[in-house]
């Protein structure tokens, strides 16, 4: 082996995210967390992405940074559009048919280049499990970290269940109307009982019994998190411990260090968007009243009919709060926006195409978010104190706007169909409830001290980086 003898003594952690902005951006907050610790840091994008980030960044942004390397690997799909999201479902069975081979490829290149200490732990996505199984076969610890809500793990851990009690899959079409949706599942251990078949990760509104989406996640909970050394979670205990110790029964070694922050003036040329930011935002925001604006964001897979778009401006039109909204360049599902749109929303509120939006929601202007409840959105929300309508698109989405509706109580749901006076309806709620954002307050402070000097997470961290730091 050609590496240093100073190099080797350096535990050297290789991460690898899911290859979509829900997924990146908490791996690179774990990776910048484990870096300020001293662990030498390769980060493992996807060809695809790395071209997004380079962009992204614009020209002059420094590439690596001693002791955090960057290496790609191909997704499996075509070249495709830099501008617009991969598809999730194609990606999925691209990633698992085309990544354990190069993973392998990087980890025994790594172990032979000059300087760089060889790979003592891996830690991939949960949605890139079968990493395990590669890091098992060269000898190395491996780590999952799934990038959902503890609720919303704990439902994919019982997709098994569903299918072995005859729920999934539908029986037919009709299920999707019926009411079927509506159907309780309290017997699952662990979950608020108020949950409905329509509150579980929509991968199982499918009518087909080899439904990819289902099987890969089934595979993921019985296969490759059960082969893991240990389960990586951003939440915190005070948050979901209750679904935590139903994950635990399964997972025992499942170790929370969330909500994890972007440190954004760490390694300040390691971003993660893969689009650029508007930076008007904070100028905009700047002039608005403490606590009057509306933010609204439906993360980076939710598209949206122009339809849709047009009740969502009158609606906030109609409720009379200055809002900034994002409208990702690939959010509108056939492509455009009706015509006169952009100017009829300007003056009512600022439309931008990508934000910071830890950066946003931390604004002392902003008031409320209207979102889709992904769960970055949701937890960066919750730790900013902030309260929501809950517009949730798919995947455990819904999963976690029932958990903000019902058990952290800071959030109003909307409903998929929302027309303009729900909208307006919701807003008006959302800005003028004061119970929800004592709540919202009072999940803030929980948050805070979960990462401080002695919270829960902080500590979770601090053993977890010891157990890798002893492996060799
Ligand atoms: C989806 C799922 O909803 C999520 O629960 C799952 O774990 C990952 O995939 P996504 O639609 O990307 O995620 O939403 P979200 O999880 O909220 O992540 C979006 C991230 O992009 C957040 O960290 C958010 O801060 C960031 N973002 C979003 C921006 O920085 N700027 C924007 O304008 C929009």
């Amino acid at each position: 082996m050609a590496s240093s003898q100073s190099a080797k003594a350096k535990p050297h952690v290789l991460l690898i995210p899911y290859p979509a902005q829900g997924h990146v951006n908490p791996l690179l907050r774990l990776a910048k967390a484990l870096h300020t610790h001293s662990f030498h840091i390769t980060l493992v994008h996807t060809e695809h992405n790395h071209r997004r980030l380079l962009r992204s960044r614009g020209p002059g942004a420094v590439e690596e940074v001693p002791g955090f390397r960057v290496e790609t690997i191909p997704d499996g799909l075509p070249p495709a559009d830099l501008d617009a999201t991969q598809d999730i479902w194609k990606l999925c069975e691209a990633t698992r048919r085309t990544c354990p081979g190069h993973v392998r490829e990087v980890v025994e290149r790594l172990s032979r280049s000059e300087g760089v200490p060889p790979v003592t732990c891996v830690i991939a996505d949960g949605a890139m499990g079968f990493v395990v199984h590669v890091a098992k076969e060269l000898g190395l610890p491996a780590y999952l970290f799934f990038t959902t809500s503890a609720c919303g793990l704990l439902a994919y851990l019982n997709f098994d269940q569903l299918v072995k009690r005859g729920y999934v899959p539908f029986k037919d079409e009709s299920c999707f109307t019926d009411g079927y949706l509506d159907t309780p599942v309290s017997w699952i251990t662990g979950m608020i009982g108020s949950v409905r078949l329509r509150d579980l990760p929509t991968f199982i509104r499918t009518t087909d019994a080899d439904d990819v989406m289902v099987n890969i996640n089934i595979k993921q909970c019985e296969l490759d998190a059960p082969a893991a050394d240990g389960i990586l979670l951003n939440t915190f205990d005070d948050l979901e411990h209750t679904s935590l110790a139903a994950i635990r029964e399964r997972l025992p070694n499942t170790i929370t260090v969330g909500p994890l922050v972007s440190m954004p003036s760490y390694l300040p040329s390691l971003t993660s968007s893969l689009w650029k930011e508007d930076n008007v935002c904070t100028s905009w925001l700047d002039k608005q009243p403490d606590g009057s604006v509306v933010y609204v964001n439906f993360g980076s897979i939710t598209v949206v009919s122009a339809e849709q778009m047009v009740e969502f401006a009158r609606g906030l039109a109609g409720a009379g709060s200055p809002f900034l909204w994002v409208v990702r360049p690939d959010m509108v599902r056939d492509g455009s926006l009706p015509e006169g749109f952009v100017d009829e929303v300007a003056g009512r509120g600022l439309m931008v195409g990508w934000c910071d939006q830890e950066a946003v929601l931390e604004h002392r202007a902003t008031g409320g978010f209207l979102t889709h409840c992904g769960w970055n959105s949701t937890l960066e929300s919750l730790r900013a104190g902030m309260p929501m309508v809950c517009w949730p698109f798919f995947a455990e989405q819904v999963t976690n706007c029932r958990y903000a509706c019902d058990e952290w109580q800071v959030g109003i749901e909307m409903a998929r169909q929302a027309g303009r006076e729900e909208v307006e309806a919701a807003v008006r709620e959302l800005m003028g409830d004061g119970a929800m954002r004592r709540k919202a307050a009072e999940w803030k402070k929980k948050a805070d001290k979960a990462v401080a000097e002695g919270g829960s997470s902080h500590g979770n961290l601090k053993r977890f980086m010891q157990e890798i730091a002893r492996v060799k």
